[in-house]
């Protein structure tokens, strides 16, 4: 198939991950013959040293006609002034905006390979298998902010519509998933999580098929690493999503681990690790590029409807996850390229094992 991606390298090792990511696409375009076009865009600090803005018009534009959109990261000391009047950060909230991807969906799995370098005890790790959804356009983030010498406010505001959409996107997932969805609020003090809990009731009338349960976010926060296991789809409100998804990540063994689909009505996505620029590393070519890869991967899968490609991709990353290289976060002493080189020598084995039309076999009938 034919396919559009933006890549929006980004800020710190957005630049370095990223590249890995579309080495491991243009290798699932060779080996299973799409024809995947690649336009590069500039996106948060990067673009605002070029033209003064975090995300300038010409990248806006190219994302809304883009397929898919690959983003590294972005944000770094050099613009983190907190009185600076433009910050790489609001590039990706606009952009997250301008695209309409409410829904941004952060898997968590633990390999059994990693489960030593995760703060827990082991056993507690077996079976967790949880995919956050994280409603991504609304809330603090996106209220109004005031600011005076000594007062300032951000204003969280939800609309029944955007908890409506963000859930019922959760309660679909869970169908085809263990059918168990839990939806995490502060309904005890927030006005806000009142709304959201009154739309998830009345929403699971719905998905009777599907068990639902309420979780105040401090209790969460703290069942989330006592009872891992335990949960299956969680759906929770922006901010919210951010710091649990972090959390979450410990139990892989690196924040450099998890990926993220961020997803609207249609199928254009934004496709992003959930981890940041990561300052004090960038440059040293020492980035793990798996979360980055695996971001690929659910862009094959959400974006292209390539879900076999996605497979190959998660087993090659799965591969070197047993196997080895590793990066210094996973304990290991390998750089971004030796850990890529290793994806993409597992790739090409899994496409030789898998997939019948690869290099020539399908002359072969
Ligand atoms: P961070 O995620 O950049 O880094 C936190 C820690 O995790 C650091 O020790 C870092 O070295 C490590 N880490 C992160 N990604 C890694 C990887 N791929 N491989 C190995 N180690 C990795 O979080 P931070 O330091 O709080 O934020 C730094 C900047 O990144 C800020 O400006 C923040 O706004 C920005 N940020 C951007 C995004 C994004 O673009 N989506 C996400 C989070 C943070
Ligand atoms: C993330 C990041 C962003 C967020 C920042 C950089 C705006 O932390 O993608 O998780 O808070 O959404
Ligand atoms: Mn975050």
């Amino acid at each position: 198939m034919k396919a559009r991606i933006v890549t929006l390298p980004g800020d710190g090792v957005g630049p370095e991950v990223t590249q890995a990511a579309v080495d491991v696409l243009q290798a699932v375009a060779r080996h299973y013959e799409h024809d995947f076009d690649f336009d590069q865009h500039a996106i948060g600090g990067a673009a605002i040293d070029a033209s003064g803005e975090p995300l300038p018009a010409t990248s806006l534009a190219a994302c809304q006609l883009a397929d898919a959109v690959l983003l590294g990261a972005v944000g770094g000391p050099k613009w983190s002034d907190p009185n600076a009047s433009v910050r790489p950060e609001q590039g990706l909230l606009a952009l997250r905006a301008a695209l309409g991807v409410y829904a941004n969906l952060r898997p968590l799995q633990v390999h059994p390979a990693l489960a030593p370098l995760s703060p827990l005890k082991n056993e507690r790790l077996k079976d967790v298998d949880v995919l956050f959804v994280r409603e991504l356009t609304g809330g603090a983030y996106f209220g109004a902010k005031t600011r005076t010498a000594d007062t300032a406010t951000d204003e969280c505001k939800y609309t029944v519509v955007e908890i409506e959409r963000v859930v019922r996107r959760a309660f679909a997932l869970a169908r085809d998933r263990r059918r168990h969805l839990t939806s995490v609020d502060k309904a005890n003090v927030l006005e806000t999580s009142r709304l959201w809990r009154n739309t998830v009731q009345r929403v699971a009338v719905d998905y009777p098929d599907v068990k639902v349960e309420h979780q105040l976010v401090d209790s969460m926060a703290m069942l989330l690493l006592t009872q891992p296991s335990r949960y299956d789809v969680v759906v929770t409100e922006n901010l919210f999503g951010d710091i649990l998804t972090d959390e979450a990540a410990a139990l892989a063994g690196s924040l450099g681990l998890l990926p993220s689909a961020s997803l609207g009505d249609g199928r254009r996505g934004l496709y992003e690790p959930i981890h940041g620029s990561a300052p004090d590393i960038a440059g040293k070519g020492v980035a793990n590029p798996l979360g980055a890869m695996l971001s690929a991967a659910m862009l094959l899968r959400h974006s292209l409807q390539l879900d076999a490609e996605a497979q190959a991709v998660e087993a090659a990353v799965s591969h070197v996850l047993q196997h080895g290289p590793r990066t210094r976060d996973l304990g290991g002493q390998a750089g971004t390229l030796a850990v890529r080189d290793a994806v993409l020598v597992a790739l090409e084995d899994h496409a030789r094992t898998h997939h019948a039309f690869f290099s020539g076999a399908r002359a072969c009938g």
